[in-house]
């Protein structure tokens, strides 16, 4: 098989069914979990201020990103934005077990996300390879560089962030299915740093012009040939950052100078181990992992259509307050409904806009569409909707879907708001049925599974299976953000019956397939859980 049939047979065979859900380990090792942070032993660290608290910006100010005032980059500037992306936003206790919570979310709150900063003399700490060790909230330094030929690479005012992924960590509790849980990660975790990036005034964007060979070594991560133990780092993105303020928002040299200055790196410290046993290496991620290698890629530049600028943002909060208040909801309460406006604007906030936050993010083409099961929106007749996020699949879409389907423009939507109805009826029972049964996808205002341009995005290469799985987590990222904006909250929903949902929607083939589903509505606080604040186990 070549390498996109191989990603297509991990994906086929990484399908829950109601009757047989993907192979998983079948119960739970306590006693071996992996610890959901990693620290570099014998390596010196600084400290990082707890900063973010100072920044001003309103939340609602992100939709004019591009004029915020750029905070410095120095060392609180690069606190800040590890603060708002990866860091603790608050601890939880019950019955006597602790666990740390975190800005972005992760599937089981077991956090395969490590990140790195890549940074020149005069950003943040100064110049080398960094790791952001989340307990502490500090940065060991990995990797020293040769100066001044390593400062020089950076244009003025940038630098990279990299982001790893550790497959053992999210299979240790879902076995085979674990492959897509850290893609999905990987993409929350990069709009987290594009959402607190715009918080500073500054620029993130996806930067694939270094492939994972490249990466590997940029971050001092073991090189291949695998298998390698499930508890290693495999390489996940690079963002590079700008502030507004610079004028040289994404480079070419800036990557292939970093790929020619890796080989001179000195690796300080020791990677700690995740668990006491070796975890369970499951060959179908080795395989999917394998075949989906990314390779280094000339810069892609695909533009969005114009649209109007973002519907009006209700929240007063400060983008801060708002990023570590984010939560998943455990329940809904299945009752409460939410305004029109407000849904208009949560959808609005999915659409790309031409080098507009947050969605130039990406620089390649838009392939995730949501399929909603609208419940209880006002003005809303429920039943099954699609926002498509890119106009140009419209007509493979409706050829995709079953030929009943209405395809009625919501005539109390905004002109640009590409929201078709296909639709109407109460969803309730399929919601929660397509959601493995979960309750949040039928107790909330709606929910929703994302679409993927499947089969005709991986002609591209099966590394692309990564990058559908990534633009799915930063939607569902968004969706979080926007809930809480709005005064509502959302829950990431990884395990779905895939074909359940394929089979219902009429798609046959692989053309379209979801990816990752999700939900909103009023959540219920579980008040059995203690809440204590993020940062009172440091002295600082
Ligand atoms: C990719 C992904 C998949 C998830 N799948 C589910 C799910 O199927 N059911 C659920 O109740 N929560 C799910 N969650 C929510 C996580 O359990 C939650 O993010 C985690 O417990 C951390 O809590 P927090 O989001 O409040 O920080 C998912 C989250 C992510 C990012």
């Amino acid at each position: 098989m070549n390498a996109i049939e191989r990603i297509v047979a991990y994906h086929q065979r990484t399908k829950h069914h109601p009757r047989r859900y993907a192979a998983g380990p079948g119960y739970m090792d306590w006693e071996n979990q992996p610890d959901p942070f990693r620290r570099f032993s014998d390596s010196s660290s600084i400290d990082l201020p707890l900063a973010a608290d100072q920044l001003k910006t309103l939340y609602a100010d992100l939709d004019h990103s591009e004029s915020i005032t750029p905070q410095p980059m120095d060392l609180q500037g690069v606190a800040s934005l590890f603060e708002l992306a990866l860091a603790i936003s608050a601890w939880k206790s019950y019955m006597g077990e602790r666990w740390a919570v975190r800005c972005n979310p992760s599937s089981g709150n077991l956090h395969p996300t490590e990140g790195y900063l890549i940074s020149p003399d005069g950003v943040g700490p100064g110049a080398g390879i960094w790791h952001y060790e989340g307990e502490f909230h500090r940065l060991e330094l990995r990797g020293e560089v040769a100066e001044p030929a390593w400062s020089d690479a950076f244009p003025p005012e940038q630098f990279c962030i990299a982001l790893s992924t550790i497959h053992g960590r999210e299979s240790w509790k879902y076995g085979e299915r674990a492959f897509r849980y850290c893609q999905l990660n990987l993409g929350h975790a990069a709009m987290a740093f594009r959402v607190a990036a715009a918080a500073l005034g500054w620029r993130a964007t996806l930067t694939d012009g270094l492939g994972d060979d490249d990466l590997i070594r940029l971050l001092g991560l073991e090189p291949w040939p695998l298998p390698l133990p499930p508890e290693q780092e495999r390489p996940g993105l690079l963002l590079t950052l700008s502030s507004n303020a610079a004028d040289t928002p994404l480079s070419e040299p800036l990557e292939e100078a970093l790929r020619n200055r890796s080989e001179s790196i000195v690796w300080r410290g020791q990677a700690s181990r995740l668990t006491t046993e070796p975890l369970r290496e499951w060959t179908a991620i080795r395989h999917a992992h394998e075949a989906a290698i990314k390779p280094a890629l000339p810069l892609q530049t695909s533009t969005p259509p114009e649209s109007p600028h973002p519907l009006a943002c209700a929240s007063r909060l400060r983008a801060a307050d708002l990023i570590r208040q984010r939560r998943s909801a455990v329940r809904y309460d299945n009752r409460s409904s939410i305004p029109m406006p407000t849904f208009f604007r949560i959808l609005d906030a999915l659409i790309p806009r031409p080098g507009v936050s947050p969605w130039d993010l990406f620089t390649d083409t838009t392939r995730i569409h949501p399929l909603l099961m609208v419940h209880r929106v006002q003005g809303v007749t429920p039943g099954l909707y699609v926002l498509i996020r890119n106009p140009a699949v419209l007509d493979d879409l409706k050829q995709a879907l079953r030929p009943d389907f209405l395809w009625k423009s919501v005539q109390e939507a905004p002109d640009h708001l590409p929201l078709y109805r296909l639709s109407v009826g109460d969803e309730h029972d399929f919601a929660r049925m397509v959601s493995c049964n979960q309750d949040i996808a039928a107790d909330g205002a709606f929910s929703l599974g994302m679409l993927a341009e499947f089969d005709s995005s991986l002609t591209g290469g099966a590394w692309i299976y990564r990058r559908l799985h990534e633009e799915a987590g930063a939607v569902g990222q968004i969706l979080y953000l926007e809930a809480e904006a709005a005064g509502y909250q959302g829950t990431g929903i990884g395990c779905f019956f895939d074909d359940l949902f394929h089979t219902r929607l009429g798609i046959e083939a692989l053309r379209f397939q979801t990816l990752y589903h999700f939900t909103i509505g009023t959540g219920i606080a579980d008040n059995r859980l203690e809440t204590a604040p993020p940062f009172a186990h440091l002295s600082r």
